[in-house]
């Protein structure tokens, strides 16, 4: 992959190891550099690098190495970097841009401060974040550093025009170019880098001084390679660089030590609670870690533990061919709103809850993230079974750093309620998508029963508790249909002295008041009244979360859209305030059965089947809005294919979910081809043919599932654009899809 015009007439490359050997070689293949030239000490090093064809010219004498050049990269080991630098700074053309590639920042921009003069302003100081084990120009590997990060950390007097250069040249070798100040470069990769390696020369060389250390060494296994395989790096490189960043160092090691002695402590008292909480925080931060670094979600990297595997999933293209039908049996995903408090309840008990069937999608594990942080033990996720250690109602520990709820309303809603009685202050934070959602609706009542709760411009996250307060019991009437408001309420009323109780204009999902029951705690109910009563306690119970009707949704309106479709949905959870969706599409004409119906731990489960059927618009009556407010999306997509109008309205709620579906799901079936007129509170769509065409998901999992069944009854591919937020409540979305028939592609 060459290109027409070198971006550097003439480059010198001062040291000629892997770093810059590898340099030369990116550069030379993709025709970036004019002339290569080396500057370097070892005749040996210059005649190597010649003979691999990795430079044109090469001098011992580094002033008349980079005479001409106009790019200078510097990459002798950070001890011998002032040296260089000051017998190349003779040879420096005016224009001339130096970089380097050295692993500490500090002392290389200080040696090039003293060295360079006037042309320090010229010195992009950088780190390119690659390396192997071997070393020498022998080693030198064109690829080094495709898809690295290189940091730059230009000063205030850094010229910006030469840091545009080197970050085009970092970037066209196939590298993600990050800035970052020298201080904070040389601290991070201190913990990251230099205290990894500083463990691994250090237990290798602990244990080879042991008496007999061929022994240990005949029988290390895995564990110990693994660990290990890095105390084969360059040891006069890592010398350097314990020297160099000594302070960072340091710090990183005496933080490494308190972690260590926790540790140590933690097996001395036989504390298991302890040590579980260590190793699963560590596994989750590891998993996350893995994410951030790949760009790609929580649930991805959880899935794999191949980093390279995951480096192309980032937000995901969804394209559906046209067409097809939906055939066989499938196991849908959890129910996230019992997944959430499955670990909410679990967590405030006293004794160990089992959940089985928990939801591993990006929401859920939101949740459960914030209960590690506060001081919860909970092992799994593994296939769907989490045992959380409960702490009991006053057990929760303050976490060292804001929650964050990611794209999970339910996360943000519900913890701000339980969070409000707890004596330690908590801010939770969210996604870009989170973070537009409005949260007063609950911070409101919640301060009526004396929380002192904060939220930002225009009542969105972040939003911040104070703890400590005195909450009182009292009665709310829900201004709006809301499961997120009630439950907030409720799950603070277990803090409340006296009473605490609420009405809903219109029932919605009472998942915490029958699991609450099911934690033994005592739930008033008068008729639209749900109230509890402060200072009871919680029992941990085993749990056992059905098939998620909402993620069912799409099932339903796939398999009743396109023709000879048949599929079966086992063990769903058809608890009566969730069930809107198959009383609308019963009544558009869908057929729906319920088989197999009994009760799950408190909810009620049955196999769905559905096939094939003409569906007729309809006028979705008002009761069933808020029983199946997560469905609309997928609704209108039955709607759009139905004959006929289908008109909601009382459905201002689905303005302020993850996107505005009102307007979106009109935005992406317009672009379809679809008729249809928007009120503020609802929609009009008329049935008729599907075209093709390129929507946006708006980073909704909902909107992104609904266009993906569309495709069933299109005439052309539906392209939906940013998909990854899919994985929040639906993890497998398309492999389930496309086993039971549909043409999806992920992209
Ligand atoms: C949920 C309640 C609903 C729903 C959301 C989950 C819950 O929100 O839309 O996806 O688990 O309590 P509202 O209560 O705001 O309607």
């Amino acid at each position: 992959m060459s290109r027409d015009a070198p971006l550097f007439r003439r480059v010198a490359i001062i040291g000629l190891g892997l770093i810059g050997g590898s340099f030369a070689a990116a550069l030379r293949e993709r025709g970036l550099a004019g002339t290569l030239v080396a500057g370097s000490r070892s005749a040996r090093t210059l005649e190597q690098g010649l003979a691999m064809g990795l430079i044109d010219e090469g001098s011992q004498d580094l002033a008349l190495a980079v005479r001409g050049a106009d790019l200078v990269l510097l990459s002798t080991p950070v001890s011998a970097m002032e040296r260089s630098l000051a017998a190349l700074a003779p040879g420096l053309s005016e224009r001339a841009i130096v970089t380097d590639g050295g692993s500490v920042k500090g002392s290389v921009i200080a040696a090039a401060r003293r060295t360079l003069g006037d042309h320090f302003s010229r010195f992009v100081p950088g780190h390119p974040i690659a390396g192997k084990e071997t070393s020498g120009v022998a080693a030198a590997d064109a690829g080094l550093y495709q898809d690295h990060r290189v940091i730059l950390t230009p000063l205030a007097q850094t010229d910006p025009a030469a840091t545009r250069a080197v970050r085009e040249l970092w970037t066209a070798l196939g590298s993600e170019v990050l800035e970052m100040t020298p201080e904070h470069h040389d601290r991070v990769l201190a913990e990251t880098s230099h205290l990894p390696h500083l463990l691994a020369f250090s237990l290798v060389d602990t244990l080879a001084r042991q008496g007999d250390s061929t022994e240990i060494f005949r029988y290390a296994a895995g564990g110990f390679r693994d660990f290990t395989r890095i105390a084969s790096s360059d040891p006069v490189m890592w010398h350097d660089i314990f020297q160099e960043n000594r302070q960072a160092v340091l710090d990183a090691l005496a933080l490494f030590r308190d972690g260590i002695d926790g540790f140590r402590d933690a097996i001395a008292a036989g504390d298991s609670d302890a040590l579980m909480g260590i190793m699963t925080r560590a596994n989750t931060a590891r998993a996350h870690f893995l994410a951030l670094n790949a760009r790609t979600s929580y649930t991805q990297a959880r899935h794999s533990d191949n980093e390279s595997s995951m480096s192309d999933q980032h937000d995901p293209t969804f394209v559906v061919q046209p067409g097809g039908r939906l055939r066989g049996r499938a196991r849908v995903p959890g129910d996230k709103s019992i997944s959430h408090r499955s670990i909410m309840l679990g967590a405030l008990a006293d004794g160990i809850t089992e959940v089985e069937g928990f939801l591993e999608g990006e929401d859920a594990l939101a949740t459960l993230q914030a209960f590690r942080d506060m001081g919860v033990v909970i092992e799994g996720p593994h296939n769907g079974k989490v045992t959380v250690h409960g702490v009991g109602l006053h057990g929760l520990k303050e976490p060292g750093k804001p929650l964050y709820m990611g794209n999970s309303g339910t996360s943000m809603r519900l913890l701000t309620g339980l969070l409000a009685g707890q004596a330690f202050d908590v801010t939770l934070t969210g996604d870009a998508s989170l973070s537009k959602r409005p949260m007063e609706r609950v911070a409101k009542p919640l301060r009526e029963m004396g929380a002192s709760i904060q939220t930002d411009d225009g009542g969105r996250p972040p939003v911040r508790i104070r703890g400590g307060q005195t909450l009182k019991g009292f009665h709310y009437d829900l201004p709006m249909a809301s499961a997120q408001v009630k439950s907030a309420l409720l799950l603070a009323g277990l803090y409340a002295q006296g009473e605490t109780s609420v009405t809903e204009p219109a029932p919605t999902r009472d998942h915490t008041e029958r699991m609450l029951a099911g934690f033994g705690y005592p739930v008033r109910s008068e008729g639209p009244l749900r109230a509890v009563t402060g200072g009871g306690v919680l029992r941990a119970c085993h749990l056992e979360v059905p098939a998620d009707i909402s993620s069912s949704a799409f099932l339903l309106v796939g398999a009743s859209i396109a023709a000879d479709s048949d599929v079966l949905l086992p063990h769903v959870g058809i608890n009566p305030t969730r069930t809107g969706v198959i009383d609308i599409l019963r009544l558009m004409g869908a057929d729906i059965t319920l088989e197999n119906q009994r009760d799950s731990g408190g909810e009620p489960v049955a196999d769905l089947r559905v096939r094939s059927a003409s569906l007729k618009g309809i006028e979705i009556p008002a009761e069933l809005v808020p029983l199946a407010i997560d469905e609309f999306p997928a609704i209108f997509v039955a709607a759009a294919c139905a004959e006929g109008d289908t008109v909601l309205h009382g459905a201002e709620e689905l303005r302020v979910k993850e996107s505005d579906r009102i307007q979106v799901m009109a935005d992406g079936l317009s672009a379809l081809g679809v008729d249809l007129e928007v009120f503020e509170d609802g929609i009009r769509i008329t049935g008729g043919v599907l075209g093709g065409a390129e929507v946006e998901s708006h980073d909704d999992h909902r909107i992104a599932m609904s266009f993906a069944i569309a495709g069933l009854r299109a005439t052309a591919p539906i392209t939906i654009r940013h998909c990854a937020t899919v994985a929040t409540s639906f993890p497998g979305f398309a492999d389930l899809m496309r086993s039971l028939g549909l043409g999806l592609e992920v992209q």
